[in-house]
């Protein structure tokens, strides 16, 4: 494995061989020999607590060195051209950089340039955040649950996520269906064709009946561009409350990549119960991470040995 750009082309043995690495690293033992005297460069064009920090976690962890570089603290906001920051960047020797940009395809276009060095997507705009579906795939497998077979409800803002979408690929995979719902200006029909298995559905509780896994998701305003929905309205519509819960199957989870508005798209009944899984979640990225950086920084060294 290269890098990981995305999860719509890894195949079901590598994300199982990530995933099954990952419960590995779940236990806090020392794994500080795995990449000792590596640097691993956090480049993050886009605001971001919980995945910066989990990605720096896990590289220390891993044993290697992790730098962070966030765009407003970098000479991005000095007008330097993303090329021109990419290269000066590299020069560094970076053996990882991993990348978080508003822009779709923006890790892509890096790996280009970059050939030799391995890039981390850690969510292009709109397209893919491929660790948040690996982590929360984890997830779901701590929970007793496989990954073949599930009816998921993914709800919210599906049009701006990328969570939504590498969640798509991955559990489609292996034969999940997946039920996409919210507001239909948030749920373009097109998305059905995003892979087998995929339905829409505008009714909440329609989404909800059966379902194994319930994954909520925030309304991104800062990639809407039409006026947004009343916060108190939208709850009353598409905000997961209590009374869901008893439409989906009895071991039904509920997920959320993060950060969550109590009241706008899950109540704090929800969200603190032991249906939820969402701090599993956050811990599980680390391990999760591990297991990515691990793969691609020891394929890394088999091609550098050649
Ligand atoms: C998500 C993201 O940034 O894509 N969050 C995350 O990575 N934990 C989802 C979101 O911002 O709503």
């Amino acid at each position: 494995m290269k890098g990981l750009l995305g999860i719509e082309s890894l195949d079901r043995s590598e994300i199982e061989a990530i995933l099954d690495r990952s419960r590995a690293f779940q236990a806090r033992d020392n794994h500080k020999d795995i990449l000792r005297s590596r640097m691993v460069v956090n480049l993050f064009f886009e605001a971001s607590t919980r995945t910066r920090t989990s990605f720096e976690i896990a590289a220390r962890r891993l044993g290697a060195e992790a730098v962070s570089i966030s765009a407003s603290t970098s000479s991005v906001s000095k007008g330097e051209s993303l090329v021109d920051t990419l290269n000066t960047l590299n020069a560094m020797r970076p053996d990882a950089i991993v990348m978080r940009h508003a822009a779709s395809g923006a890790p892509h276009f890096l790996a280009r340039h970059l050939t030799e060095t391995p890039i981390v997507n850690a969510g292009d705009g709109t397209h893919e955040h491929p660790t948040q579906a690996l982590l929360d795939a984890r997830t779901i497998l701590d929970r007793g649950m496989r990954l073949e077979g599930l009816r998921v409800a993914i709800i919210g803002d599906i049009s701006h996520s990328r969570v939504a979408r590498s969640n798509v690929y991955l559990l489609s995979k292996f034969g999940s269906s997946i039920v996409l719902c919210g507001p239909a200006p948030l749920v373009p029909p097109e998305l059905t064709a995003l892979a087998p298995g995929v339905e829409i559905a505008h009714d909440m509780r329609e989404a909800i009946r059966h379902a194994d896994v319930i994954m909520m998701l925030r309304v991104q305003l800062e990639r809407q561009h039409e006026p947004a929905f009343p916060a108190g309205e939208y709850f009353q519509f598409y905000g997961l409350r209590l009374e869901h819960l008893e439409l989906a199957k009895p071991h039904a989870i509920v997920m959320h990549p993060g950060p969550i508005n109590r009241g706008r798209e899950i109540s704090s009944e929800v969200a603190d119960s032991q249906r939820s899984a969402i701090l599993n979640q956050v811990e599980n990225g680390i391990a999760v991470r591990m297991a990515v950086l691990e793969r691609i920084l020891s394929a890394q060294r088999e091609v550098r040995s050649i």
